[in-house]
């Protein structure tokens, strides 16, 4: 027997109903795909923990449960003092020992992360520079049923690593007590340890059966090897459009609309008189940042465009940045839904996330509509957003990993805009 699900208007084979797909942290969906590890590889200062938050920020955005284990600190936590570079030379047996029962207390937390509190994928953030210790991850993976994917970052460009020691490393908790100088030289000598014994990944003989990516000067070559699923091709996909550029995003929702003023939801209404203004002190506003090549893009909804008119300067349509559908409850009041539907207005306060209108959308669907237009905006550098309520959440959601749970309760207010520094 099939029964259909009110929250999300799926068909079911049960009369539970509770939502059969969860985003969150219990229930998650499986597919064919048992549970990865990506295993990064890399020396210090090469981008790695840079790159395993931002994966895992997009990964659970997508809603597959993600969850960086960062070595660095299960040893910050075993040595509370570190003293120098000392620590990390390889014929440092005590440290060695440390630094491998470190390694081992992380696995052991990505099992159960993988095994028992229902993660999808797991990040084991450390050098793992050599075959040694990538073989004993290998044997940990087909011991637990885990796929393994390695992500190796690649970089010889002295200036690139300047800067990455510079903006992360002489901040962190290991050289508080040290003058920029200092930690700096130490952190080369740091390097140096690791460089004696780094394995690369080996495409043509030794590592040719794994499944990996090499991201070469920080994305500006990759070598992708034996992808082997799903996952792995969003990961490679994802990897293959970040930069690392610095520039500025800005979120804002289009100038009130007739159908705000009298509290309508959706509808394609233009713009009241307040709206209008807005758009005129939006227009002030751009001009005022003086910003290079400024990208300005909008849905297709005629509030929207109205407001990107105003700027007088070129703009593009995405489709994808349209409202949620309400379908059913399209262009009226909430006041109205509640009289008309209530049960659909009780089972949306419910779980606002995975509720579908009758014939529309939920935020759930709306995330799966949004991803090509986040996959641009990392590919882009300054760009200004104009779109809906709903939409604005969705992305907000992704830069400010914020949870499915809270995604549709973001504030975002008419006339107010949300500023993204990357
Ligand atoms: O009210 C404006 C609006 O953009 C509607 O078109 C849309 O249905 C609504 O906001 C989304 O907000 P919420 O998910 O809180 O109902």
């Amino acid at each position: 027997m099939l029964t259909q699900n009110r929250i999300q208007k799926i068909w079911i084979p049960s009369k539970d109903d509770k939502p059969a797909v969860s985003r969150g942290t219990t229930g998650a969906p499986h597919l064919a795909n048992p549970p990865t590890v990506i295993v990064m590889v890399g020396l210090p200062a090469r981008g790695k923990t840079y790159m395993s938050k931002k994966l895992t920020r997009y990964l659970n955005w997508i809603g597959m449960p993600t969850k960086v284990f960062n070595v660095g600190e299960y040893r910050r936590e075993a040595v509370k003092n570190y003293s120098s570079y000392d620590f990390f030379k390889a014929d440092n047996e005590s440290a060695v020992k440390i630094r491998q029962q470190c390694a081992l207390a992380a696995l052991r937390d990505v099992e159960s992360y993988l095994t028992e509190e229902g993660g999808q994928v797991a990040v084991f953030d450390a050098t793992n520079t050599t075959r040694e210790r990538r073989d004993m991850i290998l044997d940990f993976g087909s011991e637990n049923g885990f796929k393994i994917f390695f992500i190796e970052s690649v970089c010889d460009d002295p200036s690139v690593i300047a800067t990455n020691i510079m903006e992360v490393k002489v901040s962190c908790p290991d050289y508080q007590d040290c003058n920029k100088t200092d930690a700096m030289e130490d952190f080369h000598k740091r390097i140096e340890c690791y460089r004696v014994h780094y394995e690369p990944l080996d495409p043509d003989q030794y590592d040719r059966s794994l499944s990996f990516i090499k991201v070469i000067d920080v994305g500006r070559r990759f070598l992708v090897n034996r992808i082997q699923d799903h996952v792995q091709s969003k990961i490679v996909y994802y990897l293959m459009n970040i930069h690392v550029q610095p520039r500025v995003i800005y979120l804002c929702r289009h100038g009130e609309s007739m159908h705000n003023l009298q509290g309508r939801l959706g509808g394609d209404s233009g713009l009241s008189p307040r709206g209008r203004k807005f758009s005129g002190a939006l227009s002030t506003f751009v001009k005022e940042q003086n910003l290079t090549d400024l990208k300005v893009w909008t849905n297709q909804m005629c509030c929207s465009i109205q407001t990107a008119e105003s700027l007088g300067v070129p703009y593009e349509q995405w489709k994808a940045l349209n409202e949620i559908d309400a379908g059913v409850c399209e262009e009226m009041t909430y006041d109205e839904v509640k009289e008309k539907y209530p049960e659909e207005f009780a089972l949306r306060d419910q779980d606002k996330y995975y509720y579908r209108y009758p014939t529309g959308e939920s935020y759930q669907d709306l995330v799966q509509r949004v991803e090509p237009v986040i996959m641009e905006l990392e590919r882009q550098e300054n760009v200004l957003v104009i779109c809906h309520q709903a939409v604005m959440r969705c992305l907000l959601a992704y830069f400010l990993d914020k949870s499915a749970e809270e995604m549709p309760y973001l504030k975002c207010p008419l006339h107010t805009g949300q500023l993204y520094v990357l």
